[in-house]
């Protein structure tokens, strides 16, 4: 349950589909601010690393949702992005593996595993304010949130950048592959019957594909103190 003191702390909520900047212009904002940091994808993601783990398939609901109940997470908002601690530990490197970001998608689509995750994300919400980042901020686990902002990009725009990453890293990638991987992620969260990845009715949409990631920061900033 949420009470009425947790209703009133301010909370950002940040939208939008994969590789559009969200976990670095969240975790950036969070500090600013000196807020709290949410990467709900992380919690998804979690429940994947885990079924993969335990060989539970994407269709096991009852299995993934007795697997939502243990998850001891917790964050930090880095220069680059928000650091995902299980039990304390850095599972970072793990959650972004290829294999979890796909079971991640398809596990993000059950219903059941989306209401089991429902108290563990709103928990989050703790003084002196949060900034969550996901595809439902907005319009399902936060919709009382005071600012909203929708995260957007070109699909070329947001490949290319997974690309450059992966590259920097020392990674051989296959830009196609990428660019269909993440095409195909964006219609399964945009057309999923349940927390579709929708701007909410009062979310300000920022395109970022012509942006640098400073100028979002600053964007995003400026729209929260106008409404805190
Ligand atoms: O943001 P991400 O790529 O780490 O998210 C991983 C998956 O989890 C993504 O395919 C969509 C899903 N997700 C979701 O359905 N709802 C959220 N609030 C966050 C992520």
């Amino acid at each position: 349950m949420t009470s009425k003191h947790t209703r009133e702390v301010p909370v950002l909520t940040i939208d939008g589909p994969s590789g559009a900047g969200k976990g670095a212009v969240a975790a950036n904002v969070a500090r600013r601010l000196g807020w709290k940091a949410l990467d709900s994808g992380a919690v998804y993601r979690a429940v994947a690393a885990s079924a993969l783990d335990q060989n539970v398939s994407a269709e096991d609901v009852d299995v993934l949702v007795a697997l939502c109940d243990d998850l001891p997470l917790s964050f930090e908002a880095g220069d680059d992005g928000i650091r995902v601690f299980l039990d304390g530990q850095p599972v970072d490197g793990r959650l972004r593996q290829e294999e979890v970001s796909s079971m991640s998608s398809r596990i993000a689509s059950q219903s059941a595993v989306r209401a089991a995750l429902m108290d563990l994300q709103r928990s989050f919400r703790q003084p002196p304010g949060l900034v969550a980042d996901g595809r439902d901020m907005g319009t399902v686990v936060f919709p009382d949130a005071q600012i909203k902002v929708f995260l957007d990009a070109s699909v070329e725009e947001r490949a290319n950048r997974r690309y450059k990453q992966l590259k920097e890293k020392g990674k051989d990638v296959n830009f196609l592959r990428l660019f269909r991987d993440l095409e195909a992620r964006d219609r399964r969260d945009r057309e999923r019957s349940v927390s579709p990845t929708v701007p909410a009715a009062d979310a300000e949409v920022i395109d970022s594909t012509a942006m640098t990631l400073e100028a979002v920061i600053d964007r995003v900033l400026s729209i929260a103190r106008e409404r805190v």
